[in-house]
């Protein structure tokens, strides 16, 4: 939720303006409803903001007759404390000079109370936000210290929520101070100039070698330097790091929008996340999991917690990893986690999937994991991000930068990665699974090609989708690992098309759901393969004759040669043949292109549908 960008460089001119704003378009994904910059020099700040999309802060500056500068910081907004408006959109001002300029991304909880008492010294406000309330306090310690680096220690003292500040002052214009509790901040280090940023995409056409930042520290940089302090004012050092993808990575490469890249992109995603995870046997080796193989093999319950897209993908995989490992596993969204006095000890491991690896929810819950005395493993996309750095351990997804706020390439990873996790238990605690881990791997190795020929068949599902832009309701159903499938094409359709859609897992259809099948109304079933066990692949069948008998639409995703299924679907759309639980690899793909299809055909923002953010970094 907002991003954030600082630049110092080693000339006056327009570069700076430039690379927080082409910072401000890479960032964009992560909030987009006002945007600002703030340029210092010659004695003096300038700030220009705007409410609505980057573009129109554009068109405000190709208006404006701006000072060339060094410097330069930049905001773009997911509104929390006051309206998308210009008045509210970063960068704030601080104090009666206006000489400070700050942009910052997370809540200040105790706002109200610290506005109030500056209310009463005198303090006149210009806007609604918390951030606000940082800039006067700011610009009243530099007034006192003569120092933005010694200024921001005090004042982030004064500070209770999650915070990334950077700001500026006139009387210091090659300098930009940022600070970081509980919210992204990277450090980009150029030769001669540096970087500041909510994530690397932000200077990632400039720079590759990147550095973390910790919790509560504070980092200035200037053309030629950069210092890191704790909030207690002892020194620190960061943690260096070369960024493996490039800035190709994070744009659209032909495609009209970043999420329908991503969606091809899905499987170099599958296959970057299998690269390194065998040793020259074969056998699994994941040398990143710094847990003791002693402690994995005595755990005795695993909890996955997870929000969104990530929550569905440990639901996914909490069918695989109870089967292979036969350890009880539990999917729990990290919000609710917490607030529910979970029993977790010393012997529980707690995964935690996340694509940004800064979802506040889920970092609050490993948190609450940890003091509980949990082993922590953290499933994410994003190197150096908050969420595995503070785990015990890390499995990374490879599925490079994932720009559309809808997740789609960091699902498939994601099940990739807790496959891998769960093979590897398996093979630790010896199971039968284990020992047969490589041929599980090797049906893995072959998913992508698979999705790769799959979406190469994807257009009917495009030409349904067009048909369908009027449905006012969409229906999923599922069954074993389609399920958490059926509760993501949903998710999808929601959030893309704006249509109300609702995943069931179609064995409590009967239970309720079916009172809203009437004629017409469509419903995507995922049907198990007819390999499944249990005889699920009929059982489903049977659901589909029943919601057909009352007249529903019956869009039928299933496996190639099933032929069951013909006599009921009103569309069949065709999946390769995998393992029943390798499955969700594939049939969530034509669910993917459905969403993102309606979305066009709406007329929507694919890339930035209303309200949503990419990173959800407050609670
Ligand atoms: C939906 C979507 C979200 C995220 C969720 C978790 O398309 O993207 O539901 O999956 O906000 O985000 P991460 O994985 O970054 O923790």
């Amino acid at each position: 939720m907002c991003g954030i960008v600082g630049y110092v460089g080693p000339q006056v001119g327009d570069k700076a303006l430039d690379v927080v704003m082409e910072g401000l378009g890479r960032l964009e994904y992560r909030g987009y409803d006002s945007a600002g910059v703030a340029l210092v020099g010659d004695g003096k700040v300038e700030t220009r903001k705007r409410a609505g999309k980057l573009a129109n802060l554009r068109q405000a500056l190709a208006e404006a007759d701006l000072p060339q500068t060094a410097t330069a910081i930049g905001h773009t907004r997911w509104a929390t404390h006051g309206g998308p408006t210009d008045a509210n959109a970063h960068p704030h001002r601080g104090g009666h000079d206006g000489k400070l300029a700050l942009v910052h991304n997370g809540i200040i909880e105790n706002f109200h109370g610290l506005r109030g008492r500056l209310e009463a010294e005198g303090v006149t406000f210009t806007s609604e936000t918390d951030t606000e309330v940082v800039a006067h306090l700011l610009s009243a310690a530099v007034d006192r210290t003569g120092d933005l680096t010694e200024a921001m220690r005090e004042t982030v003292a004064d500070l209770e929520g999650a915070f990334t500040l950077l700001a500026v002052h006139a009387e210091q214009p090659r300098t930009v101070v940022g600070a970081r509790r509980n919210s992204p901040l990277v450090v980009g280090l150029g030769e001669g100039e540096n970087f500041l940023g909510s994530d690397v995409a932000a200077f990632i056409g400039y720079t590759k070698q990147a550095m973390e930042l910790g919790q509560d520290q504070i980092v200035t940089i200037t053309p030629d330097t950069y210092a890191v302090i704790n909030f207690d004012g002892t020194p620190s050092d960061g943690k260096a790091y070369e960024v493996t993808w490039d800035a190709a990575a994070a744009e659209k490469g032909g495609y009209d929008t970043f999420m329908e890249k991503e969606i091809h992109d899905q499987p170099h995603a599958v296959r970057d996340t299998l690269i390194g995870r065998t040793d020259a046997r074969g056998d699994l080796a994941l040398d990143e999991l710094h847990i003791d193989e002693d402690e994995l093999r005595a755990v005795t319950k695993i909890v996955i917690v997870a929000c969104g897209t990530a929550s569905y993908a440990g639901m996914v995989a909490k069918y695989a990893i109870e089967h292979w490992t036969r350890i009880p596993v539990e999917v729990e969204l990290a919000h609710e986690f917490r607030y529910r006095d979970p029993v977790i000890d010393e012997h529980t491991l707690v995964v935690s999937i996340s694509q940004s690896g800064e979802t506040m929810d889920t970092l609050m819950a490993v948190r609450h994991a940890k003091e509980l005395g949990a082993m922590t493993v953290s499933i994410c996309n994003t190197h150096g991000s908050t969420i595995p750095r503070e785990s015990d351990a890390v499995l990374y997804t490879h599925a490079g930068p994932e720009i559309a706020v809808a997740s789609t390439k960091a699902f498939l990873a994601q099940i990739t990665a807790s496959y891998i996790l769960g093979l590897y238990l398996a093979a630790l605690r010896g199971t039968s699974y284990g020992q047969a881990a490589a041929e599980i791997m090797a049906e893995l190795q072959a998913i992508p090609d698979k999705i790769e020929a799959l979406l190469g068949t994807m257009d009917r599902v495009k030409e349904i989708a067009y048909y369908m832009a009027d449905s006012r309701a969409v229906l999923f159903l599922g069954r074993h690992v389609g399920y958490p499938v059926a509760m993501e094409g949903a998710l999808k359709l929601k959030e893309l098309a704006y249509i109300h859609a609702e995943g069931f897992a179609a064995g409590e259809l009967k239970h309720g759901p079916i009172a809203l099948i009437e004629p017409g109304q469509p419903v995507f079933v995922i049907v198990p393969s007819p390999s499944s066990e249990h005889g699920l692949h009929g059982k489903v069948v049977s659901n589909i004759q029943e919601i057909r008998a009352r007249g529903a639409r019956t869009l039928v995703i299933a496996e190639e040669g099933d032929e069951d299924v013909v006599p009921f679907a009103d569309v069949v759309i065709r999946v390769p043949r995998t393992s029943p639980l390798l499955a969700p690899l594939l049939t969530v793909v034509p669910l993917q292109v459905f969403a993102l299809q309606l979305s066009t055909a709406k007329g929507l923002d694919v890339d930035q549908p209303r309200n949503l953010a990419k990173s959800v970094t407050v609670e």
